[in-house]
């Protein structure tokens, strides 16, 4: 799995059935995440350990809390054998390549590889160097498909009951929602994911950001581009999605200052009653709190950022199943 566009319509509505399964074993009907004990319980209703046997290496060249855990988890929960490896005290650190790495970690004969990496092309450079199943947790600017399948996930089963929407037909499926998504969208993967699922699920989208983050060229993959929120949240969207402001990604030449980004695009109470005040708001993590979303929202009633943590493990359980089960 290195994009969205791997996985065929059906492929996509299985991994969104088989997901929410798993999320109805690990998660309470009130959205909490019940005690170890408890997911167990879950788990055996679904049949335990179809892994059990089977190995994931997990490759982070970069930093991660919400994958690199719930991949684990995930391949945990469902008994395979996880390998962890620590890419700072591996032979990276002596100059091995890239592609020795993985060449030598697929001579061990692992059932998957997940991977992510700075360089956007190596996601579908590892793809093409394993006989090991792949999965891409994040590759540079370009592509972070198990966020975008987390997030529609998270918008069907909490957003959408929650708006009163049903947003399971068969063909475009989530047609009839719209969705902002807000903020630094020319450096982010989980942007760029997530306009191609949830554009191919129906979703009519608005990208919202100062142009220095939002180029025009936007405009061509079917969304609406807008550079403030006054303009992009009318018409009301029923989920204004929002993004972190990438400091440690190579500077945009002409962004504003994060003071002067928080000013006119931080999405607070205030701008969400006066535009859409029946909006959810999500975001991928980590959130730069004040600047991409206010703490008032983070933690309030419309976040369901924790919710797409949640939905992170269910999904990649059903990510891992499909690709090794
Ligand atoms: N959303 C996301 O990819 O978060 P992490 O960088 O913590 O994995």
């Amino acid at each position: 799995l290195v994009t969205v566009g791997d996985l065929s319509d059906a492929a996509i509505a299985a991994l969104l059935r088989r997901a929410s399964e798993h999320a109805d074993g690990l998660l309470a009907s009130d959205g909490k995440t019940l005690a170890s004990g408890a997911a167990g319980e879950g788990g055996s209703r679904l049949g335990t350990k179809p892994l059990a046997g089977r190995s994931v290496v997990l490759l982070f060249f970069e930093d991660s809390t919400r994958t690199r855990a719930s991949f684990d988890l995930a391949a945990a929960r469902l008994g395979a054998h996880v390998v962890n490896l620590d890419v700072d005290r591996s032979s990276v650190s002596k100059g091995e390549s890239l592609a020795d790495t993985l060449l030598t970690l697929d001579a061990m004969r692992p059932d998957a590889v997940v991977m992510r990496h700075r360089w956007s092309g190596a996601a579908r450079f590892a793809s093409r160097h394993l006989r090991a199943a792949f999965v891409n947790a994040g590759a540079g600017t370009r592509s972070h498909p198990t966020q975008a399948l987390l997030d529609a996930l998270t918008i069907r089963r909490v957003a959408a009951p929650r708006l009163d929407m049903t947003l399971d037909s068969d063909t475009q499926p989530f047609a009839g929602l719209r969705v902002a998504i807000v903020g630094d969208i020319r450096r982010s993967r989980v942007a760029r994911s997530n306009i191609a699922l949830l554009t191919r699920l129906g979703a009519e989208l608005t990208l919202i950001g100062p142009p220095a983050f939002l180029p025009q060229r936007f405009g061509l993959l079917g969304v609406r581009v807008a550079h403030s929120l006054e303009d992009g949240l009318r018409p009301a969207p029923q989920v204004v999605y929002a993004l972190r402001v990438q400091r440690e990604r190579e500077p945009t030449p002409g962004a504003p200052s994060v003071e002067a980004y928080a000013e006119r695009f931080c999405i607070t109470e205030a701008a969400l009653d006066r535009w859409c005040p029946e909006a959810l708001v999500m975001h991928p993590g980590p959130v730069n709190r004040g600047v991409d979303v206010s703490v008032e929202v983070l933690t309030g009633p419309r976040s369901l950022v924790l919710d797409q943590v949640a939905h992170g493990v269910a999904m990649r359980m059903a990510i891992l199943e499909s690709l090794v089960g």
